[in-house]
């Protein structure tokens, strides 16, 4: 499929359902609610972001999709399943098995290599051997361009590297969706670019992207853009002109880097 030919796609299936998400936490007497009632559905394939400003409840809607978090009131369905009436461990193995985080700050495993890193999501899948394991982690990292680095460890390596290390660690278990918390805010403008050009061959390669930001540019290149401000939708648009980041990155200046 191409990328702009991808409006609604109504045949896929639902990967994401929240009915009427609602998040409050006391500060002192006070209560906050940092989810006033969120509604939506994400389908198979779609690469949404998610944006808003500081305090509009992105980390906290993050963590509710990431299942590191349960609603005050309201229901998430993950891959048709209900996540408020799972235990803590059942989350966290669902987490394991149907997520890939990527994270502004990368999160990996110092002084350790890449595949080693990668490997990681796999420990805890029994049914997966320690041939295998390795197996997938370098096709991983062979697909996010990294086959040449898989011995390197991370602190051999530059921050877009390792944010490609991260995004093959998010691949290995094939999750039902990719969730990034500002994947590229610690990047410069052409790393940012190089790794936007990542995240739209995953696109079209069909998976699940949610990528919350707070940088409007971001949204160009993605398929939805979902907008929250006080703990409410504020707008959800589909993208019918998506921007080609690869394009982006040739058109920079050769020696732009800020
Ligand atoms: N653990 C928490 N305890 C108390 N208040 C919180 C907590 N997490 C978030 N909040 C509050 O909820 C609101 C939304 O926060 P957050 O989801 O972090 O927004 P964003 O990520 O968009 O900056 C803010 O008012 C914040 O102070
Ligand atoms: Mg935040």
């Amino acid at each position: 499929m191409s990328m702009t030919e991808q409006i609604k796609d109504n045949d896929k299936k639902v990967v994401i359902e929240l009915q009427n998400v609602k998040r409050d936490f006391m500060v002192g007497d006070e209560i906050v609610h940092a989810l006033r009632g969120v509604s939506f559905t994400i389908r198979e394939g779609e690469f949404v972001t998610i944006m808003g400003k500081s305090g509009s409840g992105k980390s906290t809607l993050l963590n509710q999709l990431g299942c590191l978090d349960t609603p005050s009131s309201g229901e998430y369905y993950l891959d048709g399943v209900s996540v408020r009436k799972m235990s803590k461990s059942q989350r966290a193995t669902l987490r394991n098995r149907k997520i890939g985080f990527i994270f502004q700050n990368y999160n990996l495993l110092p002084k350790t290599t890449s595949v080693e890193n990668v490997e990681l999501p796999l420990m805890y899948n029994p049914d997966v051997s320690v041939r295998e394991r390795h197996e997938r982690a370098v096709e991983a990292l062979k697909a996010v361009g990294l086959g040449e680095r898989l011995y390197h460890k991370s602190n051999q390596m530059s921050g877009g590297q390792m944010q490609r290390v991260a995004i093959a660690r998010a691949l290995v278990n094939n999750p039902a969706v990719i969730l990034a918390d500002e994947a590229t805010g610690n990047l410069d403008t052409r790393t940012s670019f190089e790794i936007l050009v990542l995240f739209q061959k995953l696109h079209v390669e069909g998976r699940t992207i949610i990528f919350v930001t707070h940088n409007p540019d971001i949204a160009r290149y993605a398929s939805r853009n979902i907008q929250l401000r006080d703990g409410r939708v504020i707008s959800d648009e589909y993208n019918r002109d998506i921007m080609n980041a690869a394009e982006g990155l040739a058109a920079l200046p050769a020696n732009s880097d800020e």
